[in-house]
Parts: C-alpha cells; structure tokens; sequence
C-alpha cells in the first residue's frame, strides 16, 4: 500500500497554452517537451486505512494549499472510495516559479499511486491521469523528446527520440524564485477569454508542432532554435494581451534573452524558451554548455543557474 516514485519536470519547446475543456482539463493545442534529468520531484504515497484525511508534506513541511489537488489526482487513479493517503514529496528546484514543478509533481504522484496499489496501469493511462490534473504533466511520464496530441475526447502521447539519440543540455537561469503571480491555469483561461491573439495561436499551432517534430527528426538544431524561440513568443504575445495582461517576465529576463541571441550570433548552437514564470531556459548542444553557463552566471540579477541533460520518464522507485 506504499511506494515512492520519482519524476523529472520537462520543458515545453512547442507549448501547450489553453484549455478546449477546463473540466476535463484538456489542452486546445498540442505541445512537444524535454524532459529534463537533473531536476527531481519525489513522492511517497502511502494508502492508510487509519487517517482521516489525506496528508501532504513537501520537503518536510506541511502544505495544505497543494492538497487538495492532489487527493483529486489521486481520486482518478485510486478512485473515490480510496483509503486516506500520506503523502511524503521532495523537490530539489524551486516550486510553483515557472520550472514545471507541477508536472514532476503530477506525474510522480500518480506513479507512486498506481505502484502502491498495484493496479499496473500503462503508461498512457497513466499519463491522461496526470494530465487531468495538469496538463504538462503528462509529458513526464515519457522519456526525452515527447509530443501530446490532444483530441475531442482525451490526449494521446509519443516518444520522439530518446535521450540519448539527441543529448541536449539545458541551462536554467532563475532571476526571481518566489512563487508566480498567476497560475498558467487560470492565465491561459483569461487568455481565451480575452487576448484577440488567442483563436491564431490555436490555428497556427499544428504548424509549429509539424516543424518541430521534423527538427528532431532531422536532429537539425538551426530549425529547432527557430521554431522553439517563435512558438514561445507567441504564446508570451498571447499572455500580454490578455485583460488584465498576464506578464510573468522582469528585466532580467529579457537580459537572459538578449544574451542567448548574442551567443548565438557568435556561433553558439542555443536558444531560450520561457514559460509560465521569469526564468529562462537555454537549450543547447553539449559543447556549447560551458559557454552559455557563463554568460547567463554573469548576468546581473541571475540568482542561479541549473545546468541539466535530458532524462527518464516518472518511474517506480520502491514500491512495498
Ligand atoms: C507555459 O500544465 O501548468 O508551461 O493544465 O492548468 O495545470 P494546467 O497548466 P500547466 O501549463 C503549462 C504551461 C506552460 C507551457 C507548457 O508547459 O507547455
């Protein structure tokens, strides 16, 4: 009745913004992801008949805020008349900044709920579970390069290439850690509601999503920087032009932009993307990691960098 499954957040390079069905929580767009290595969220989930609720402690400390969607998550996969579950979580990267910790989370969880139970879901299974309590999750179930589908009904996933087929790197510059402003859940409902870019976004995304799968096909970086660096300022357009406008960037971030096209001007293979939140990831290929760590250490502002490859997908660690 307990196991612990550990899971890594991944990076849109095509992205998911807005919802076709907020109750079911299904995407109105398709995205493509890396998954990430060196970033980690942990969950120990534990059915006990004894509890009266379910509980929840992230790196050691109580948090009521996050649980009550995860019982809902856990509701999917264990069903309503489930036992109350301890939830023990750890994470090694700062939560709810815009560094994907809800998906790591998500896609943790339901590993760890589905081993504790024994239930032997498949993969896609369990990636629609962790997608119906937050959508980039989903991507974390799948190792490496990923793309998800979304359809009238549900979404549907697929490994691109594996890690090791393609290793990119990724340098994380964080210029602000404190937790975002607003949810990209509730952003990308305002989005709909409000931008008058949001019904173009939707139209040109499949567009993007057939460049970027051929680009990784290809292996063609060139492609892949251009397509990644389009589609994310986009889906930023979109945000700023919603009412009341949703900006998650600081100047700092925009500094982190300005040096990744400097690099790459001198011939550097990198792009950034961003997303719900003010850090800015810079993919590049292994021998240009050194170098794009050192430009965005040197920024003024910048209060960390994480440097990571590309990894595995959510997976069963101990299960008893
Ligand atoms: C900007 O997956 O956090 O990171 O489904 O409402 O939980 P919910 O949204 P969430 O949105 C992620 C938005 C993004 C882009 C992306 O990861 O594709």
């Amino acid at each position: 009745m307990r196991a612990l499954a550990i899971a890594q957040p991944n990076i849109a390079l095509i992205k998911y913004w807005g919802k076709r069905d907020t109750q079911k929580n299904l995407p109105a767009v398709g995205s493509q992801s890396i998954t990430l290595d060196s970033l980690w969220t942990t969950m120990d989930v534990e059915f006990a008949a004894e509890l009266a609720a379910d509980t929840l402690q992230v790196n050691g400390s109580d948090s009521p805020a996050m649980l009550p969607r995860l019982s809902r998550c856990l509701d999917r996969v264990a069903g309503t008349d489930r036992a109350p579950a301890r939830i023990l979580s750890e994470c090694n990267f700062p939560i709810a900044a815009g560094l994907a910790s809800s998906a790591s989370s998500f896609a943790a969880l339901v590993v760890a709920a589905d081993a504790a139970l024994a239930q032997g879901n498949d993969t896609l299974t369990l990636a629609r579970s962790a997608g119906a309590a937050s959508g980039s999750a989903a991507r974390s179930l799948y190792a490496g390069f990923v793309e998800l589908r979304t359809g009238e009904t549900d979404i549907d996933l697929e490994q691109l290439a594996a890690p090791a087929d393609w290793p990119l790197e990724v340098i994380v510059a964080v210029t602000h850690a404190g937790a975002k402003p607003v949810s990209s859940g509730d952003a990308m409902i305002r989005s709909a509601n409000t931008s008058p870019f949001y019904a173009r976004w939707v139209d040109e995304q499949d567009a993007d999503l057939n460049v970027g799968r051929e680009a990784i096909e290809a292996r063609d970086f060139a492609r892949l920087a251009e397509v990644a660096e389009h589609n994310c300022l986009k889906m930023h357009s979109v945000m700023w032009t919603s009412r009341p406008s949703i900006v998650y960037w600081n100047h700092v971030t925009l500094v982190c932009m300005q040096t990744v096209r400097e690099l790459r001007d001198k011939g550097h293979a990198v792009f950034f993307t961003i997303d719900a939140g003010p850090q800015v990831k810079a993919v590049c290929l292994p021998g240009d990691a050194d170098a794009v760590a050192r430009a965005l250490a040197d920024v003024d502002g910048v209060v960390e960098v994480m440097r990571t490859g590309l990894g595995d997908g959510a997976r069963v660690v101990t299960a008893t």
